[in-house]
């Protein structure tokens, strides 16, 4: 693959942009709305209290940052072309981010949020379909293995519309904010059934 970064990327109505500490507080604020982490965040339940607390985030995000800008880091905060109002963030991570057994930056998974002002607008699926275009035209990477709660169709229509292909099998997931374990459904993508798609190069 071709490590690129997070170069900007442009689409009718947004740009994707390397993060910065500028908009962090913001995007945190929009992560600690229930809605928005309720099927987003695995990082373990233990961790609940310290993620509420932005003083203590504060400092997690100081050190990413300094990584924002590494050839090696998919990450962007998305802004509102005419308004340059921050909205949410996308990221293309390292497939072991999702599943323990993948080692090869090759194979990526993908997450998305946008702030509940603003979805339904198409704003997501535009998002995820310019940064997706880039990871396998541009970067070159060979798979995207992900997945989505199957009581959270607005993240899983995305993944369909764009392509991906649900697997049979379904997971159990331990989202950090429940205490039971989500049934998810899980989607892969490779690089030849996305070109092979020939999907429109920017919103639908
Ligand atoms: C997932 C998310 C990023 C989608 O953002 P968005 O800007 O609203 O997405 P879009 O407007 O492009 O909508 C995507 C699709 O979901 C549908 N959708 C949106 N909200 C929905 C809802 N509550 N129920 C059912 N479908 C919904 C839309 O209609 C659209 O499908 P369509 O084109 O077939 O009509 C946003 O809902 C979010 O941030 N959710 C919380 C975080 C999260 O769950 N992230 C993903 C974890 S896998």
């Amino acid at each position: 693959m071709n490590f690129l970064g997070s170069k900007t990327i442009e689409t009718d109505r947004l740009i994707l942009r390397t993060q910065t500490m500028n908009e962090q507080k913001r995007l945190w604020e929009i992560l600690m709305i229930p809605e928005v982490n309720k099927y987003f965040l695995t990082v373990p339940p233990k961790f609940r209290e310290k993620l509420k607390d932005w003083d203590k985030q504060q400092k997690f995000y100081e050190d990413d940052m300094k990584h924002a800008n590494d050839n090696n880091v998919f990450r962007w905060s998305i802004f509102l072309k005419d308004t340059g109002e921050c909205i949410g963030r996308l990221s293309c991570h390292e497939g072991h981010d999702e599943d323990e057994s993948i080692n090869n930056p090759n194979i990526r998974g993908v997450g998305w949020i946008i702030d509940p002002k603003f979805q339904g607008h198409g704003y997501g699926t535009e998002a995820a379909k310019a940064m997706i275009d880039f990871m396998f035209l541009e970067c070159e990477i060979e798979q995207i293995i992900t997945g989505a709660a199957i009581c959270n169709p607005a993240s899983w229509k995305i993944m369909e519309k764009l392509g991906f292909e649900r697997q049979e099998k379904t997971k159990m997931i331990q989202y950090t904010f429940l205490d039971e374990l989500t049934e998810i459904y899980s989607y892969v993508m490779t690089k030849e059934r996305y070109l092979s798609l020939n999907l429109p190069s920017r919103r639908e």
